[in-house]
């Protein structure tokens, strides 16, 4: 499969191609539409076609074209960021409820799978949370108390499986998961298909209209009305500030390095260092690939993302001796809620019939799947018991220092406006790169292809005018304010950016 969001390849699309799909040429209505086709859309899709709706799915790309196609996928009910947190700044039963959620995510995984025979490589294994005693003193036992608390089955392990990832305790989670994302999505892409789901690719949507009947519009002014709408693009592009402000986004970097068959106990790992790491196998017929993924920092906010690679391979051939060569080097976004939880439910800029799915950490594939499990209840008017915890509309008091401390930085961001170009002349910019330089008072985009064609575009984000940044890994523009991101010839990836970059002449 082609990459979409980046130049860079996951493991995933150099070993599967997704089905395609036609773009949508007409108007249209259905009882919802589904604005994105990652894992998000697609599972809820098929819930909502189950419960007897008529579902039109759109994406601007092909199916799991998003990042999606870029995770690690580790099926994991361990929440990055850790159950003591939740359940200080949420409360014992917030926390029990979170965990309830996450481990529903994963039986619905393995449910469509088993009911739909996909072959994706699903396996049940371990996950090990590995603590530096010396650097975290006590987190070990707090982290596993607020684990039984709520509910989850874990035990404290005397050391890891793989030794030398430490030779200390750890927590040992049972029954977590992993599998192929690209070949899953694929068969519940075929499931919906069958159920009589529609899907369009191709269908860039760049306009949407709350109200009794729910109305989403593509670029050439086709519509898709609707009872309710799902806007399942990873960052909403329905909202424009309301939950961008509750939300950072983060680039994270992943390697896949060859290691011989068996060479490494099978599960997954994941330390408490930060940046963290995360690591799986993915088993092969003549050998693996070790995945190991980390490095993570704010969007648009390193300018030289290369050496987050060196240090990730620095990382792994310190540990794992056996490794061979780097197959696979590949970076993708997630996004980081301000108090540990994501949002689902009924957009707060768009009440009516406007839905959303967003804040989906590192922990994108079950949040995606318990995201389907309430959005099917709130559509239908049945209750559930989650809806109060990712309620968009919450305001966490206790998570108000991080909210703030975000905040601030946003805001630093627009310090770029003022910032000295790092080229004087548009020949000076390498090759198949792009930089930000001046044009009068403001700022311009400048990208100069491989064959030296300049491509030209005011450098202010379409959202709320940050100067977005070169991404010189996935050869994007990237906005440091809140995640949206454009192609190196300015067409919008993700949002909360609607619109394209604007050209300059
Ligand atoms: C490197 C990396 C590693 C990860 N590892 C893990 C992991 O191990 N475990 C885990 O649980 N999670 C992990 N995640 C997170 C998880 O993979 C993602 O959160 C999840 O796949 C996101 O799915 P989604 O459907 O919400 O978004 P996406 O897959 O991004 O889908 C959104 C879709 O919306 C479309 N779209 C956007 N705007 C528009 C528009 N205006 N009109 C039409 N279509 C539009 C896009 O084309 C895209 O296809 C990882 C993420 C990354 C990047
Ligand atoms: S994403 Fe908000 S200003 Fe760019």
């Amino acid at each position: 499969m082609k990459p979409e969001s980046g130049r860079t390849e996951s493991i995933w699309m150099g070993t599967f191609d997704v089905p395609k799909f036609s773009m949508l040429t007409g108007n249209t209505e259905c009882d919802v539409c589904i604005i994105g086709a990652g894992i998000t859309g697609l599972t809820a899709a098929y819930l909502l076609l189950r419960s007897g709706k008529k579902v039109v799915i759109v994406d601007d790309g092909n199916i799991a074209g998003g990042e999606s196609s870029r995770t690690t996928a580790h099926i994991t009910n361990v929440i990055d960021d850790r159950y003591y947190i939740l359940e200080r700044l949420h409360g014992e039963e917030a926390a029990r409820l979170a965990a309830e959620s996450q481990t529903a995510g994963i039986d619905l995984i393995e449910k469509i799978i088993n009911e739909n025979n996909i072959e994706c490589d699903f396996t049940r294994l371990n996950g090990y949370l590995i603590f530096k005693p010396d650097e975290n003193a006590g987190i070990l036992e707090t982290e596993y108390n607020a684990c039984m608390k709520a509910g989850i089955t874990v035990n404290i392990a005397a050391e890891p499986p793989y030794d030398k990832l430490g030779d200390y305790p750890c927590l040992e989670f049972p029954n977590q998961a992993e599998f192929h994302m690209l070949k899953y999505l694929s068969g519940i892409a075929k499931a919906v298909i069958d159920m009589g789901g529609r899907i369009y690719t191709q269908t860039h949507i760049n306009k949407i209209t709350d109200g009794k009947r729910a109305i989403a519009e593509t670029k050439d002014k086709i519509t898709i009305t609707a009872s309710d709408i799902v806007i399942a693009t990873n960052s909403p592009v329905s909202d424009y500030l309301a939950i961008h402000t509750k939300q950072s986004a983060y680039r994270t970097y992943v390697i896949g390095v060859r290691i011989p068959k068996d060479s490494i106990p099978h599960a997954l790992y994941w330390d408490n260092e930060d940046p963290y790491h995360y690591v799986r196998i993915y088993k092969q017929q003549k050998d693996d690939i070790l995945i190991v993924g980390g490095e993570d920092h704010k969007t648009g906010q390193d300018d030289d993302t290369e050496h987050r690679f060196n240090n990730l391979i620095k990382w792994t051939t310190e540990r794992f001796p056996m490794a061979e060569h780097v197959e696979y080097k590949w970076s993708g976004q997630v996004l980081e809620p301000f108090d540990g939880l994501s949002f689902i439910g009924k957009d707060p800029e768009n009440p009516e019939h406007v839905y959303i799915a967003t804040g989906d950490s590192g922990m994108g594939i079950t949040h995606a799947s318990y995201a389907a499990i309430l959005l099917d209840d709130l559509i239908n008017g049945r209750k559930n018991k989650w809806a109060e915890l990712y309620d968009p509309k919450r305001i966490t008091l206790k998570a108000a220092p991080e909210f703030i401390k975000e905040g601030f930085n946003t805001a630093v961001q627009y310090i770029d406006l003022i910032t000295p170009p790092e080229y004087g002349e548009e020949k000076e910019i390498p090759i198949g790169t792009g930089a930000i330089m001046s044009f009068g008072k403001d700022k311009a985009a400048v990208y100069r292809d491989n064959k030296g064609k300049i491509h030209k575009f005011s450098a202010l984000c379409p959202h709320l005018k940050c100067v977005v940044e070169w991404n010189k890994t996935e050869s994007t523009w990237d906005c440091p304010c809140h995640g949206s991101r454009f192609e190196a010839t300015g067409k919008v990836i993700n949002g909360p950016a609607l619109a394209d970059l604007k050209p300059i002449d």
